[in-house]
């Protein structure tokens, strides 16, 4: 009986408790004079519906709830807005529970804090600054002509582009950031179960940011139980990350063992890669820790695959499927090759032409970095000012 009151009591608590909780969320929170659907603001559990169970759809629900709460002040869908909130200026923090659904807080993409992203931006900056990225156009060239070839050698067969432009920009990530040559686009069938992979992310990112307690789980458990049930796709996964796990390990040992540069190959290898501009930078020492810098590499390597993929294939898609624009694209790149020389035209050459600029904008606009809203918390109050462009 005794036992039974107990039970009565912790019922009625966890009931006071989410009744009072409701009660704030509605009327006494900050966002409660906000308008919007009711659920939204008492419970996530509204954009988890959306995201898990309808597969990403929230960010179109948001569009939706826009037009129908247009005066609403918490969200926008003005692309004019985007330079004004998404600035320099002020002090922002990320929403932690936003951005931490792949266990890497620590790192610049998806860590939360303003001043820790600030000093983690500075140092890896310098790192994809343009006479950087110019420095390995070697490189960059390089893999273009593996993969004009490799579609070549498949003239008359079936095969995926898709794939094959995957792992091209993979080769380049991979080149660019570690300083490694995985050579996917050696492979027979492009590795295309690490593209697979990649695309199911976005669900992975949207279960492990609304069910908190799935990823640690996950990451919990030993590689070689989910190599046991896992598909494909998920154990080529599984390899990569293993793989740049241990070049990062290597790469840090090497460059914190040699702070000048010695000249010789392997040391310039090390040198040219995001681990050496970290573990040399003006961190403070427990940013250069091991698992520190894991956590850097993981989503930076990341951000540079399936983005850039997914933009390419765009790109090609639209040129391809209208004989109009081919027609002027190449038009226009003639008119920068200089017939028989041994050299492509520079980027400089490049970035001056007007047409092959606005197909690749174009390309950009979709913005393929993934279904996710972007969310910022000022931290010092800044107030925004906007005033919608008249059309017409
Ligand atoms: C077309 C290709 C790409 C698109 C559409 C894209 C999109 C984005 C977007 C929207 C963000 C902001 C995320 C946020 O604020 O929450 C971002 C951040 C970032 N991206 Fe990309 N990205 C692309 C390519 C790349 C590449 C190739 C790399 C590196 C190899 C890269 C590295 C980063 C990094 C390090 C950040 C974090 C910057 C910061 O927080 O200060 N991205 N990207």
């Amino acid at each position: 009986m005794e036992s039974l009151n107990r039970w009565h009591v912790f019922t009625l608590a966890v009931l006071a408790y989410y009744a009072t909780l409701v009660f704030y969320r509605l009327f006494l929170d900050p966002l409660a004079r906000f308008p919007g659907p009711r659920l939204a603001a008492i419970s996530r559990w509204y954009e988890t519906y959306y995201d898990v169970f309808l597969g990403g759809k929230y960010t179109f629900k948001i569009a939706e709830l826009h037009k129908e709460y247009v005066r609403t002040n918490c969200m926008w869908r003005t692309p004019q807005f985007y330079e004004t909130l998404y600035h320099l200026d002020g002090r922002w923090d990320k929403y932690a529970w936003t951005y931490d659904a792949f266990g890497a807080s620590d790192s610049t993409v998806f860590g939360s804090g303003h001043d820790a992203h600030k000093i983690r931006r500075r140092a890896i900056a310098p790192f994809f600054s343009k006479p950087n990225a110019l420095a390995r156009q070697e490189m960059l060239c390089r893999n273009v002509e593996k993969l004009c070839r490799r579609i070549s050698d498949l003239d008359g067969t079936t095969f995926n582009l898709g794939a094959a432009i995957s792992a091209f920009t993979r080769d380049n990530a991979n080149g660019f950031i570690l300083g490694k040559a995985y050579d996917e686009l050696d492979l027979d069938d492009f590795g295309i179960g690490l593209s697979i992979a990649s695309h199911g992310a976005g669900f992975m990112w949207h279960t492990t940011k609304h069910l908190r307690w799935f990823g640690p789980k996950l990451k919990a458990m030993p590689v070689s139980w989910i190599m046991k049930s896992a598909d494909e796709g998920m154990k080529a996964f599984i390899r990569f990350m293993q793989q740049y796990e241990q070049d990062t390990r290597g790469t840090l040992a090497a460059a914190k063992s040699s702070s000048s540069p010695s000249g010789d190959t392997s040391d310039n290898v090390v040198r040219n890669t995001m681990v050496d501009q970290i573990g040399n930078s003006n961190l403070p020492p427990a940013e250069k820790r091991l698992e520190r810098v894991i956590q850097e590499m993981g989503p930076t390597l990341g951000a540079g695959l399936e983005t850039t993929a997914n933009t390419l294939r765009l790109v090609f898609y639209l040129v391809y499927s209208n004989a109009e624009i081919l027609r002027r694209l190449r038009q226009e790149l003639v008119s920068v090759a200089t017939t028989g020389a041994s050299t492509s035209p520079s980027l400089k050459q490049l970035e001056q032409l007007p047409y092959l600029t606005a197909v690749l904008t174009k390309g950009l606009r979709p913005l393929f970095a993934g279904h996710m809203d972007v969310p910022r918390h000022a931290v010092s109050p800044r107030s925004l000012r906007f005033l919608t462009p008249v059309s017409g």
